[in-house]
This record gives C-alpha cells, sequence and structure tokens, in this order.
C-alpha cells in the first residue's frame, strides 16, 4: 500500500445502535464485530458499557472474541463510567477507552451549566482516570464543530498532556461547512505543541448531507483517523457512511491515502447490518444502494453498453455489487431493449427494435419498470420475419 494509512474507527455497533429500533442484542452484536473485523476496520467502537447490563455484555463478549482489531468503550467524563468501561474491555487484546466532555458554549453552559476551565479540568481528569486502565485512551470534545477554535486548542494540548492518544474532532451537529471543518484540523494541526504525539480523528454527522465531505476535509487537513458505520447510520441523520469514505480514498490515489478495507466486502456487509438492524437502504445510496450501478435513461445506458466508463468510475465488483444493471423504464432507449432482448436470448435486428420499441414505449408508460416477462411477452407478440429465437 502507498501513502499514508487513514484508520477506519467504525461505530456501528455504538452510534449506529443508537438509531431508535436499531438495538442489537450480544449475539448480534458479536456476529457484527466479527464481519467488522473480517472487512479490515482497525478499531471497533463496541458500546458504551455503563449504559446498560446488556451493553456491558456485549462489550464484555466482543472483547474476548476480536483478535486483531481495537476494541473500544464509550464513556461520559465519569469516573464510574471510565471504570465500567475499564471492566469490560478487560479481556480485550488491544483496549481503548474513548472517554469526552463537550466543549463548546452550547455544551459547556445549556448541558453543563459550567465554564470553561471546570470543562477543561474534567476533560484532562477523565483522560487520566482512563489511562488507569489502557494506555490507548481517545479523548472527544464534543460539539468540537461549534467549539471556538482557540479553546479547543487548549483542552486537546492538555489532553495529550494528560495522556491522550487519539483525539477526536467530533462534529456532533453536523453544522460545519468542509472548508470550515478543515480549517478546524489544520488549526489543530499548527497551534497545538504536542499533536503530533496524538492521532486526530474525525467523527462527524450528516444533519445537512456534509458528513463524508467533512471527513474527507479532515484528513486532506491532518487527521488520520475517521469514525464511521455502515450504510451511515446513526444519531439523527446519521454518521459518516464508512464505504463512502473508504471508496473516496480507493478511488483517489492522488490524495495519497489507503485503507485496510477489504473493498469486496462493502455490499454483504451493508446487507447484513440493514437487515439485522432492519434499517433499510436508501435505493440511491452511493456504494451500496440497489440503484447504485443501475443505469436508467436512454443517453446513459447507451454510452454505458459502449464503454462501462463513460458512467461508472466503480467497478460494481470491487465492491461486492451484484453487478451494473440495465433497467428498462419508459426513458430507456432502444440500445437498451435490444440489450436486454439479447440477454433473454432474443435476437432481433435494427428494423425489428425500432417496431418493438414503440410496443415496448406504451408498456412502459403504464409501468413503473418493464421486467423480464414483460419482455418475453413483447417478443412472442410480434411475429415478422426478420426476428429469429436463438
Ligand atoms: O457525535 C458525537 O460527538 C459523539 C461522541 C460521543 C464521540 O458521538
Ligand atoms: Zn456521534
Amino acid at each position: 500500500m502507498q501513502g499514508k494509512q487513514v484508520y477506519i474507527f467504525d461505530t456501528t455497533l455504538r452510534d449506529g445502535e443508537q438509531v431508535p429500533g436499531c438495538k442489537l442484542n450480544t449475539l448480534e452484536k458479536v456476529d457484527l464485530a466479527l464481519k467488522l473485523e473480517e472487512l479490515g476496520v482497525d478499531i471497533i467502537e463496541a458500546g458504551f458499557p455503563i449504559s446498560s447490563p446488556g451493553d456491558y455484555e456485549s462489550v464484555n463478549m466482543i472483547s474476548k472474541t476480536i483478535k486483531n482489531a481495537t476494541v473500544c468503550g464509550l464513556t461520559r467524563a465519569v469516573q464510574k463510567d471510565i471504570e465500567v468501561a475499564g471492566q469490560a474491555l478487560k479481556y480485550a487484546k488491544r483496549p481503548r477507552i474513548h472517554t469526552g466532555i463537550g466543549t463548546s458554549d452550547f455544551h459547556i453552559k445549556g448541558k453543563f451549566n459550567s465554564n470553561r476551565e471546570d470543562i477543561l479540568q474534567r476533560a484532562i481528569q477523565c483522560v487520566k482516570w482512563a489511562r488507569n486502565f489502557t494506555d490507548d485512551v481517545e479523548f472527544y470534545a464534543e460539539d468540537a464543530g461549534r467549539t471556538e477554535n482557540e479553546y479547543l486548542a487548549k483542552v486537546i494540548e492538555a489532553v495529550i498532556a494528560a495522556g491522550a492518544t487519539t483525539v477526536n474532532i467530533p462534529d456532533t451537529t453536523g453544522y460545519c461547512l468542509p472548508s470550515q471543518y478543515g480549517e478546524k484540523i489544520a488549526y489543530l494541526k499548527n497551534n497545538v505543541s504536542n499533536i503530533d504525539k496524538a492521532i486526530i480523528s474525525c467523527h462527524c454527522h450528516n444533519d445537512l448531507g456534509l458528513a463524508t465531505a467533512n471527513s474527507i476535509a479532515g484528513v486532506i487537513n491532518g487527521a488520520q483517523q475517521i469514525e464511521c458505520t455502515i450504510n451511515g447510520i446513526g444519531e439523527r441523520a446519521g454518521n459518516t457512511a464508512l464505504e463512502e469514505v473508504v471508496m473516496i480514498i480507493k478511488q483517489h490515489k492522488e490524495l495519497g491515502f489507503f485503507t485496510n478495507i477489504q473493498t469486496k466486502l462493502l455490499n454483504p456487509l451493508s446487507r447484513l447490518v440493514s437487515d439485522t438492524m432492519r434499517v433499510p437502504v436508501q435505493p440511491n445510496k452511493a456504494i451500496v444502494g440497489a440503484n447504485a450501478f443501475s443505469h436508467s435513461s436512454g443517453i446513459h445506458q447507451d454510452g454505458f453498453l459502449k464503454d462501462a466508463n463513460t458512467y461508472e468510475t466503480i467497478n460494481p465488483d470491487d465492491v461486492g455489487a451484484e453487478g451494473s444493471k440495465i433497467v428498462l423504464t419508459a426513458r430507456s432507449g432502444r440500445s437498451a431493449l435490444a440489450y436486454r432482448f439479447q440477454k433473454l436470448g432474443f435476437s432481433f435486428t435494427r428494423n425489428d427494435i425500432d417496431v418493438l420499441y414503440e410496443n415496448f414505449l406504451q408498456l412502459a408508460d403504464k409501468k413503473k419498470e418493464v421486467d423480464e416477462d414483460d419482455l418475453a411477452k413483447l417478443a412472442q407478440e410480434y411475429q415478422p420475419e426478420m426476428s429469429e429465437v436463438l
């Protein structure tokens, strides 16, 4: 692999599982954790151990099961949370505690009714507590996206000095523009004296549909870890979609990054997460949506059938998708119709197709999609001398 590695921190089992109706039991979580490890994620955020006995059990079981990936447990900046997480992660080969506190004035005043100095001290303290359990401590500055950069830099410098080895800069409310988020990461790179002792992590939410763009802006500006979920599931509008950032990094080699993800497993795992959590994937979802490799308009179909590169930049096989599809609708063209007939074993001349196309359009205007049965019927009803069944 060439370039700089971007570590993939998967939080499907924690931030993803916070979605209403997505709760998983321990066996389902262990099963997904094994699949995430097979996919090649570097860190699995297994849960929030103090939140419920069930989540404690899941983090504990995942810790015992996972061999290569780091297993991480979330906590608040509360001593008891950290002790419970330390216990839950006891058997992990590579345990990480993810602790932190809100640093924006919205959180400092609105949530904690506190002040910046008090929050700074609590941030330092939680990292010190966590270091009693593991050397791998990640600190999150919740709502960093709306935290003033100067104060954020002060907090980050202090938590690194206290022993944080990864510093997470969440855009918790999905508010930042990519330029703003990128500048925030660059600011920390340039203004935190000990920043080279920690990895900067991006944790972006999708409230404005910018989570993926923000995460990429983050790594371009010096972050080296992306927190993400399969299918982009997560609180409210979700988190950064793992499959999107991984494929952006893979497709855009000029960025100079790589990840350890086995991209052929992306579609199968997307389906498994969707089925297990009972959250359907939107058809137009990048990389893993049912239509991600479907072509339905005549102009696109004609170009695609001449040369796939005209309308596809990703090979469906590279991401474990079923393959490109030529879908027949009232917007489809003659080339697509001829191609689909050919796939069914019917070989028609250009003139035949011209006539059949009119019949097809009449049907397509009535139906959303013309399927194989419809095509067979159209072919049977058409009786010119020139047509020939292969
Ligand atoms: O969105 C967020 O800020 C979080 C933190 C707990 C990391 O999920
Ligand atoms: Zn989050």
